[in-house]
């Protein structure tokens, strides 16, 4: 390492100045939800037209086990070069947690794995300078696969206390109650939270990648599509709960004037990829509802590839809309919303993110979904 310096710079006839190369492009999944690796592969034919002795390449981008060895190194090393000894090849796994301002990259541990141990001893020197741990492991088979985990972990256990939701919400048990008692407990139990369904461009997607390199093997991940199947029904669950509340008021979903609240797949980010609000939306326009929807963060909702046709504009929250609304779905609880001023608005509140637990004196009649 030279020294320290960053530049931002479009072009990739410049690939071959920098001693680092760091890939993190998307991963997504095709129409058929297989991997779709062709960012990476771009970019690795980019960097390979360009290689010179003694240049790292990191492949940060969320993949299944085997893509570093087998998709990225054949292309870096087409030209002649050789791993280990001309450059230098390893995975580390990006970890984030957008929104969350308890953390910030450099103070999340970065797990290493190298081709080889010249790989490795660059790469974990190159992270040590920019993050407070650096996690090495045997090969970028183990850091793939344990990004996988920690996404696959996740999907399964918001599943879990998704099926929970439904069945303690028909025994009349608040699910979120439960889940702040079972909190108490000092091991052994780490607290998930229900939802409208998984929303963001890694959990959702990322399990599928290893499922789809389990059926290579012969196997089938059979916790992780129990998993998808429970959390991409949640939309529909949700959507079932409005129109049960919409029916209390001699109302059918067809006609009901109703507004969304946050589209954005999580709390206090302005990212909507994968967000249920657009699943969320697209049914209740397909039973005739009039929708709107709110989010301080998305002032316009951009062009969605399975969604091309929600073109919308955020509506104003004011006392006049509120109380023309037969029913407010809360679908992302950012903390710029006063939940109880909404509440005092509001006639009908479909909550799924417990928001409106804190609310004070609510008028409105509020359903848990
Ligand atoms: N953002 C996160 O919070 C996060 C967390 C963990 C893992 N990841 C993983 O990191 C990867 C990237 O995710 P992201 O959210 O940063 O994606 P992103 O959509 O923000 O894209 C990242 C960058 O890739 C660039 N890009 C796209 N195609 C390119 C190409 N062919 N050549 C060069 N550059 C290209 C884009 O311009 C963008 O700057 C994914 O594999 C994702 O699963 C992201």
């Amino acid at each position: 390492m030279r020294e320290n310096r960053f530049e931002a710079t479009s072009s990739f006839d410049r690939i071959d100045e920098p001693d680092v190369v760091i890939i993190c492009v998307p991963t997504p999944l095709t129409d058929a939800r297989e991997p779709d690796l062709t960012y990476i592969i771009s970019s690795a034919h980019a960097i390979a037209a360009k290689l010179r002795p003694g240049q790292l390449i990191v492949l940060e981008s969320t993949t299944y086990p085997g893509t570093t060895r087998d998709v990225v190194l054949p292309i870096l090393s087409a030209g002649g070069l050789k791993p280990g000894e001309d450059f230098f090849l390893a995975f580390s796994p990006e970890r984030e947690d957008p929104g969350n301002p308890q953390f910030s990259a450099p103070t999340i541990p970065k797990v290493v794995g190298g081709l080889e141990p010249a790989s490795l001893e660059l790469a974990a020197a190159f992270y040590g300078k920019v993050v407070v741990r650096v996690v090495p492991v045997s090969c970028p088979e183990v850091a793939e696969a344990c990004k996988i985990l920690e996404n696959t972990y996740r999907a399964i256990n918001i599943a879990l206390v998704n099926e929970l939701k439904m069945l303690y919400d028909r025994m009349g048990i608040n699910v979120w109650d439960v889940i702040e008692a079972a909190k108490s407990k000092p091991f052994g139990f780490q607290a998930f939270y229900p939802g409208p369904g998984l929303g963001g461009h890694c959990i959702p997607i990322d399990p599928f990648y290893l499922t789809w390199v389990a059926r290579k093997h012969g196997l089938a991940t059979r916790f992780i599509e129990l998993a998808g199947e429970i959390n991409t029904a949640m939309p529909a669950y949700v959507v079932s709960k409005i129109a049960d509340a919409l029916n209390e008021d001699c109302k059918p979903v067809k006609g009901s004037k109703i507004t969304l609240l946050g589209m954005a797949y999580k709390k206090d980010v302005d990212d909507p990829r994968e967000s249920p609000g657009f699943e969320l939306m697209e049914l209740l326009l397909k039973k005739g509802a009039m929708v709107h929807y709110n989010d301080p963060h998305i002032p316009v909702l951009p062009p969605m590839r399975h969604y091309p046709n929600l073109r919308m504009s955020s509506q104003e929250l004011t006392v006049e809309h509120l109380r023309s609304q037969d029913c407010v779905l809360i679908v992302t609880d950012h903390s710029a919303y006063d939940w109880s001023w909404i509440g005092q608005h509001a006639a009908l509140i479909v909550d799924t993110r417990n928001a409106m637990k804190n609310a004070i004196n609510p008028r409105a009649r509020i359903i848990r979904a």
